[in-house]
């Protein structure tokens, strides 16, 4: 019996299978060979754009967009494409997140950040050229054989990552940094909605949309990905505040130093965990009500990992 607080040794070499394959699809995509409408990729942007992807990170967002897709039987290089384009979207976010101006980090997925191993100007052009590709690769014919899919995909993403997502919530995160007083509850779940959670959700609605997924299926899957994403964002910052820098690969401490809005600092920790082991109940509870049963096991297990992870 695998105890009900880790994640089925299934789900390890599922995540580890799709991380292989993400990994070669980046490879891939990030190629110094020029597509054609480009002129020339110069070789240090495509040396760090490659060093911000590659070789580092869980590929949770991959995962869940590939193990999504599969529960429609929708398996192969498209869905391939899209993980890989949401995960260098993902990669973006974390070089500008690390910025001076951002969060001000030195150590990423065990190695110096990209402003560090390379300098600032790159690493704001790496996030920049890491943006435009996941867009071009979304969008190209090779990602999904349906237009109206691939027009899908496209505009999912850029709510995800935009003004509204991703971006948007990482203002709200800085904002408050400096704000005297601390953010209501409600005000915090929404930014971290915003900043992890919109991202976590494109990849399970990415999975659907390309697998053909009806309104039903869509809804509690999203359901279950906003739930996990929610988990997810409060594990990090219990992290952050306990966990091990070695083994996470970054710095730890960074949130209460920053004076950053996160659960832990707003409820402390006891009620943080609580409050992500209640999230993880409830991903799982939606995913019940999407009605694939034990096809969707490696999913619910997701959720489990979420709460559970050291890294
Ligand atoms: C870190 O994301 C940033 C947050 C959204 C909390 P991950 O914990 O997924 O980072 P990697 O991809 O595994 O390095
Ligand atoms: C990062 O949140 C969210 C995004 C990158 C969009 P954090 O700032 O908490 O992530 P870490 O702790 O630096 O990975
Ligand atoms: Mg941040
Ligand atoms: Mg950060
Ligand atoms: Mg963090």
């Amino acid at each position: 019996m695998t105890p009900p607080d880790a994640p089925a040794a299934t789900f390890r070499a599922r995540l580890a299978a799709v991380a292989g394959a993400t990994q070669a699809m980046l490879d891939a995509l990030l190629a110094p060979a020029i597509l054609p409408g480009e002129t020339l990729r110069p070789p240090r942007l495509v040396a760090a754009m490659r060093y911000a992807c590659l070789d580092g990170g869980k590929r949770l967002r991959p995962f869940l967009l590939v193990e999504t897709a599969a529960l429609f039987g929708l398996t192969g290089e498209g869905v391939l494409r899209a993980a890989a384009a949401l995960e260098m979207l993902h990669c973006y976010s974390l070089v500008h997140d690390d910025l001076p101006a951002m969060d001000n980090d030195d150590l990423r997925r065990g190695r110096p950040t990209l402003h560090k191993a390379y300098d600032e100007a790159m690493a704001i052009l790496v996030g920049d050229s890491l943006l435009t590709l996941a867009f071009d690769v979304m969008a190209d014919t090779a990602t999904h054989a349906s237009g109206d899919v691939r027009l899908a995909l496209v505009q999912g993403l850029a709510r995800a990552a935009g003004l509204g997502g991703m971006a948007g919530g990482q203002v709200l995160d800085l904002a408050a940094e400096s704000s005297p007083m601390p953010l209501a509850p409600a005000a915090l779940l929404q930014l971290q909605a915003m900043k992890t959670g919109a991202l976590i959700r494109f990849a399970v609605e990415a999975g659907a949309v390309m697998g053909g997924a009806d309104d039903f299926a869509r809804t509690a899957l999203a359901d279950y990905a906003v739930a996990l994403g929610a988990a997810f964002q409060i594990a990090d910052d219990i992290l952050d505040a306990e966990g091990d820098a070695a083994t996470l690969g970054k710095a730890t401490g960074k949130d209460g130093a920053r004076n950053k809005a996160t659960l832990v600092q707003a409820l402390g920790l006891k009620a943080a965990k609580a409050r992500r082991d209640a999230l993880v109940g409830q991903a799982q509870a939606a995913l019940q009500r999407a009605g694939f049963g034990g096809r969707a096991d490696v999913l619910g297990q997701a959720a489990l990992f979420v709460a559970s992870r050291d890294a």
